[in-house]
This record gives structure tokens, sequence and C-alpha cells, in this order.
């Protein structure tokens, strides 16, 4: 099929909610990707934070051809061994105390689960989130999400959620109360335009939801599997929750969810209390195996702190040139570059001359490419920004 027609067929076909970019990609290897037309492309935006390990990692393609062969399908009320290899190579990666997990399909999932197993383990209703934050967009995980855009066409949402201001140890101190079950937050918050929190606040907010009693859910969708130069964002403060929300690149690129808790928080769950259908199938666990080895074999957390640090670097000498660049901000190789107005435009420059970014909010350049970038390719990156944002500022 021609590209004119995919763009029409898939504008009239699919649900029209996303921001679609004129592009059809049809083929990824690594950080690159290529269109119907065998245009090339480095891709910062790795599937939205999904391509940790690249386009089409062989172990990945490997593996799940193998299961496809054996079993693609297993509901979780029957055993499997893939699932079983699957959870066990999760909790050697996991921090201390998180080793009793709900698998399920998507971000938005893993948050759900997190929000019902706050409630059911506390027995209170309330959870606090912070403004700004992002957390999906199913009812649940969209009444933790802030942005109003999101939020109010669908409302009314579940109740007995509130927001306080990020970073802000005091506001939410003050915002606990006795029905309090939960404090809801990413450790950088990632939609949120890329915010790292200062050095305090999460120690903070651990020591406070210990004093108050209140379980600490962090949704490490986008700051997890070495993304920030740490397995898991949390270890750069050395916090660990009470619940973990994963998803995103734990598959290699095939839909997951992980919810994984304390085993005394998750126990609170009774058979038949939470469930889905596709919860740890074979092909997927097949995947996440393989995933989770390339992970750790290939030491791709310090590649992200190595590869980061140059890519911060360089960003910055494009805020030192351009006063159109306001602030360049991130951990590891996952960062962001906010500049004074609208970034759209700049985007679709981008990628007209070989380079895709993500945006983050109006103003926010996001990057979030495989971990597997090379040197050169970040180059490629900064080269054509340069070059754009040289042609905006002038
Ligand atoms: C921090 C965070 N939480 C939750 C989600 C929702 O994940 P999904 O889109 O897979 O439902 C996202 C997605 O970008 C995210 O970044």
């Amino acid at each position: 099929m021609r590209e004119f027609d995919i763009i029409n067929f898939e504008n009239r076909l699919m649900a029209n909610v996303f921001a679609k970019r004129p592009v059809v990609i049809t083929r990824g290897q690594g950080t690159l990707v290529w269109d119907v037309n065998g245009k090339e492309y480095v891709d910062c935006t790795g599937s939205y934070g999904v391509a940790l390990l690249g386009h089409s990692h062989p172990k990945i393609v490997e593996a799940v051809c193998k299961q496809a062969e054996n079993l693609i399908s297993c509901h979780a009320s029957l055993y499997n061994n893939k699932r079983t290899e699957f959870l066990q190579k999760l909790m050697s990666i996991t921090p201390t105390g998180l080793n009793k997990a709900f698998l399920s399909n998507s971000g938005a999932e893993s948050v759900e689960c997190a929000i019902k197993l706050a409630r059911k383990f506390t027995g209170k209703p309330e959870i606090i989130a912070v403004m700004g934050g992002y957390h999906g967009k199913t009812m649940g995980a969209l009444s933790a999400t802030w942005d109003k855009k999101y939020r109010e066409p669908f409302q009314p949402l579940v109740p007995e959620f509130k927001h306080v201001p990020p970073d802000n140890l005091e506001k939410l101190a003050e915002a606990v109360t006795d029905k309090t079950a939960a404090v809801l937050l990413e450790p950088i918050r990632g939609e949120g335009g890329v915010r790292v929190p200062p050095l305090d606040f999460l120690p903070g907010v651990r020591e406070l939801c210990d004093e108050k009693g209140v379980l600490l859910i962090l949704d490490e969708v986008q700051t997890s599997f070495g993304r920030t130069g740490k397995l898991f964002g949390c270890e750069h403060w050395g916090v660990t929750p009470d619940v973990m929300c994963l998803a995103k690149p734990f598959a290699g690129g095939l839909p997951i969810g992980i919810t994984v808790a304390k085993e005394d928080v998750m126990s609170s769950f009774k058979v038949g209390e939470h469930s889905t259908t596709f919860s740890g199938s074979p092909l997927v666990c097949a995947a996440g195996c393989a995933a989770i080895e390339v992970l750790v074999k290939d030491k791709l957390a310090e590649r992200a702190a190595t590869l980061g640090a140059y890519f911060k670097g360089k960003l910055e000498t494009l805020q030192a040139k351009y006063n159109i660049v306001k602030e360049v901000r991130g951990l590891g190789l996952m960062l962001g570059m906010e500049l004074r107005y609208d970034v759209r435009n700049i985007i679709l420059k981008t990628m007209d001359r070989g380079v895709l970014i993500l945006e983050a909010g109006r103003n926010v350049l996001r990057f979030l490419p495989p971990l597997v970038i090379e040197k050169e390719q970040i180059d490629k990156a900064i080269g054509v920004l340069d070059a754009v944002i040289g042609e905006e500022e002038k």
C-alpha cells in the first residue's frame, strides 16, 4: 500500500485520538526506523519509551518466534513455565522487598491495580497525586493524571483523588488525612516536562508515608529498565516504594504492565478481586525474559548513564548557543529541553530531516531513545536540532 493510502485508511478507520505525524514507519532496527519510502530516521522517541533495547532486538525476535511455536496463550488460572521464569527474572532486579507481582498489559493497567491495591490494603479511599503528574487514561489512572485537557471531558472521575503541587513536601504533608491510602508519584515526571525532583524530596516522601502509615506508590512506567542510568528511577534517591508500576519496555516491545509490591500489600488481594485475561501470557513473558537478560548482560543502565551524560552535554551546548532554549533537564537517557515557545514545528522539521523527537507538553522536547543508541546517532540528532533551532531563531 502507498503512503497516501495508509495515512487515509488509518485516519478513517482508527479512533482519532492520537496527534499523528505524517509518516508511515514500516521497519526498525536498533535506534533506526525506516518509513514506507525507505527513508531512515534516528528514533529519539523509542516508540514512546518502549524500545529501550532498540527495535526488533535479535534476542527478542528469537524468543518470540521460539515461544510462538510452542505456546502463545495460557490463562493465569493455569501455571506456565515462561511466566514463572519471567517472574523470577523480574524479582532478581526489583528493589529488595518488592517481590510479588500482578501482570497486565499496559501502564494504565499497572496503575489501576496499584490504586485498587492501596484501597484494599489500607481500607481507606484517598489517593494523593501531584499537579503535572501523568499516570494514563483509564478512569482510575486518569483520576490521578493532572492535565485538565485529559480529565475534563470525562468527569465525574473516580472520587477521593486529590492533587498537590509537585516537589513540595510541606503541601503533601498537609494533604495527608486519616482517609489517605496512598501517595502516587512518578520519580521523574515525564509527560509533565521531564522534571527531576530536588534531592531531598523522595526520601522526604518516604519518611512522611512511613510516619503516617500511608502507602508510597511509584509510577516507574517511564523511569525504569535502566532508562535514567539506574535500573529503577527510585534508586537515585535510595527510596523503595511499597508498590511500583512498570510497563513500556519490559517485554522488549510487546504490551505489558506490571504492578510489583511488598508481599503483604499484594497479598491483600483475594482470588477474583483483580484479573485480566492476558495476565502473564507465555509469549509476552518469553519476550520479557529475553529483555531482562539483555538489560543485565549488556549493562544498559550504565550505558544510559554514560551516553545520557554525553547527550545532555550536547543539548547544553545548544542551550548556550540559542536564546529560545530555556533549560535542559533529565537523568540518563530521559532528557528534556524546554523552549520558550511551542515545539510542534521543530518536531515536524527534525522529522523531515530524519530525526524523531517527542514532546512533553507544549514547549518541551523530550528524548527517550533506545539505550543502545550510538554516539554518532546522538551527534546526528544534535546536528539536525542545531540546524532547525538555528532557523527558528532567525
Ligand atoms: C509515568 C506513566 N504512567 C503511566 C502511563 C500510561 O501507560 P500506557 O500508555 O501504557 O497506559 C505512562 C505512559 O506514557 C507514563 O508515562
